[in-house]
């Protein structure tokens, strides 16, 4: 039977070349490009079938930071498929990110330069805002969206003959200092995307505990340090070319300096070829790329608890209740109106 492969935010970066890789690995694998922007989703469809013009890509929209179009897209997935192979939950957001010029150069003659050039930890300033849905944009983007998603795609995940995959695509910088289980949707702090990513983090085993024994198995990556729209948005394109030579100078320190979204989706498609079964669930998988440009996937271990997982995961399903009893409230004035 053919597997298929659900990829959010595949129309750019990480979750393009991923598509690419994917195809490239599995020529005979349904690729289905889960897009907000059906332009670019089309143009990422037509990039790909340049290079393999018998490939089997699908096309669903969907905008993971709004509840309705989550919903929406699930029934239409429900619809196409009977069972999904992997789920790459790769969709991300920064608001407005900025590099604090005064703490890059606080930091680089300090003792935590290594770690402040591997991880961006205290470099960037960030915003957050409030969706339609009334949720932090940036927690319902990166991780609620995404977790709807997968308990409403349930059926189709969950078979006990064969696994399925979810790989979440987190980040090396996704720190516990970051994430408040009194604000988990990180309306006070100034770190919306660290926490969006620790929420990732702890999901990932919880939904383990849940349901390895129904045949589901979820992961978290990290690609590394990669040029897209994404880093384009900190700096301008000519900037990071500017800083290019210092940066391949960087990986003889770190190998988190991956660069091009090919190398990036290196420990997605490492996780591709494993056994779901075999994998530690406490590990994150780190995409590296070494001085001589050769990739290659670090293991390192997360800084959860089994405990922290747990109490997150009941106010997930606390929230979830609350949001679709609202949309189902929404949907039936609609209906009557
Ligand atoms: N680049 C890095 O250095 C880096 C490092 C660590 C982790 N990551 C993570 O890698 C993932 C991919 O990011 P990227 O670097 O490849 O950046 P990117 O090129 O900006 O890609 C982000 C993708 O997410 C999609 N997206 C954003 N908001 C969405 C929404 N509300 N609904 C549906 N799709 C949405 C974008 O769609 P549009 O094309 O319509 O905008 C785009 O396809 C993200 O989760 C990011 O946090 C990146």
């Amino acid at each position: 039977m053919q597997k298929v492969a659900v990829i959010t935010g595949a129309s750019s970066g990480i979750g393009s070349a991923l598509c690419e890789r994917l195809l490239q690995e599995d020529a005979s694998l349904h690729v289905c490009l889960a897009c907000r922007n059906m332009d670019k989703a089309k143009a990422t469809r037509d990039r790909l079938l340049s290079c393999f013009p018998h490939a089997d890509i699908s096309m669903v929209k969907v905008d993971v930071g709004n509840l309705a179009s989550v919903l929406h897209a699930a029934t239409e997935i429900k619809k196409r498929f009977c069972r999904l192979d992997y789920l790459f939950l790769n969709a991300g957001i920064m608001v407005n990110p900025r590099i604090s010029i005064s703490a890059f150069a606080r930091g680089l003659f300090s003792r935590r330069a290594v770690r402040m050039l591997t991880t961006a930890e205290g470099l960037m300033t960030q915003e957050d805002r409030v969706t339609s849905d009334g949720l932090q944009e940036v927690f319902e983007t990166n991780f609620f969206g995404h977790f709807v998603l997968i308990r409403q795609l349930e059926p189709l995940l969950c078979c006990l003959e064969k696994p399925s995959q979810l790989i979440w695509t987190s980040s090396v910088n996704a720190h516990r200092s970051n994430f408040s289980l009194d604000d988990y949707q990180h309306s006070q702090g100034r770190e919306a995307y660290s926490s969006s990513k620790y929420a990732t983090d702890l999901a990932s085993m919880a939904l383990n505990n849940r349901f390895n024994k129904q045949g589901l198995y979820s992961s978290v990556v990290c690609p590394g340090i990669v040029m897209t729209n994404m880093t384009f948005e900190i700096l301008s394109p000519l900037l990071w070319k500017l800083l290019m030579p210092i940066m391949w100078l960087v990986r003889l320190f770190t190998r988190t300096y991956t660069l091009t979204p090919y190398n990036g989706a290196e420990a997605q498609i490492w996780l591709f070829k494993q056994k779901p079964e075999l994998l530690d669930p406490l590990v994150k998988y780190h995409s590296c790329t070494t001085f001589f440009g050769k990739n290659y996937v670090e293991t390192r271990k997360m800084d959860i608890s089994e405990d922290l997982a747990e109490k997150f995961y009941m106010k997930l399903l606390e929230l979830e209740k609350q949001m679709l009893e609202k949309q189902t409230i929404h949907d039936s004035i609609e209906n009557t109106a």
